[in-house]
């Protein structure tokens, strides 16, 4: 198969030397690039700042801004089996970008933001895919239901969904515990190595671009 990963968190510039960003270290959607192509798979990941080394035999694509990522997915989402959206990416962006540092200058100081394109939103709808279509769901409260919704209104086939209200797992950690929302069940991968979970996900975006196509489909 043919895979596009998206990682890590993105960065919205304020001016020349500020950004607003999120805690994601990336390393999720590595593993699952790693997993992908050690399982023989084509894979593109297209990926925010991280500090994690590229894994061997990837494409690459180093993006910075959402609108960046967007654009990266819009090139090359149409020729991808399955596509999996693990970035972190910033709902909002500065709405505008200063030239220079901006200044101190009285005791507030009012940030305007605007939204970002949502990639996954856009991929059924506006960039018209029809590969296997995996989401990430981040989520502090009702993480079930929010990723049933998340399901349903961007047209996946799976979402995975992480407790980031949890010590020790999830961002900037090696180790998560996730629960797969799919239309028809619900199924639950207890706390693991990012590595090990990764591996558990390429099974199931096999299975379920085998179960899609009616047969196994060779990497
Ligand atoms: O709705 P929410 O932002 O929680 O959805 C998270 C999922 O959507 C993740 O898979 C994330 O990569 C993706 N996403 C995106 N573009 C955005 C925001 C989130 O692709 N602007």
């Amino acid at each position: 198969m043919k895979v596009l990963i998206t990682a890590g968190p993105t960065r919205e510039p304020l001016d020349p030397v500020r950004y607003l960003t999120n805690r994601s270290s990336g390393k999720m959607g590595y593993a699952l690039a790693a997993a992908f192509a050690d399982a023989g798979h084509h894979v593109l990941l297209v990926s925010g700042p991280t500090d994690i080394d590229i894994p061997p035999g990837i494409d690459f694509v180093p993006v910075e801004t959402a609108s960046e990522m967007h654009d990266a997915v819009r090139r090359h989402l149409f020729r991808m089996d399955a596509a999996i959206f693990a970035a972190a990416v910033a709902d909002y962006r500065p709405a505008t970008v200063a030239g220079e540092k901006i200044k101190k200058s009285g005791e507030e100081l009012v940030l305007k933001l605007v939204r970002n394109p949502d990639i996954l939103g856009e991929a059924r709808d506006k960039m018209n895919f029809e590969g296997i279509l995996v989401g990430f769901a981040a989520e502090t409260e009702n993480l079930e239901a929010n990723a049933r919704d998340k399901l349903k209104r961007k047209r996946c086939d799976l979402i995975v969904a992480n407790d980031v209200s949890k010590p020790g797992i999830g961002f900037d950690s090696d180790r998560n515990e996730l629960l797969l929302v799919f239309p028809e069940h619900t199924a639950a991968l207890p706390e693991d190595e990012k590595h090990h979970l990764a591996r558990h996900l390429v099974k199931e975006v096999e299975l379920l671009a085998a179960t899609r196509s009616g047969a196994f489909q060779a990497p």
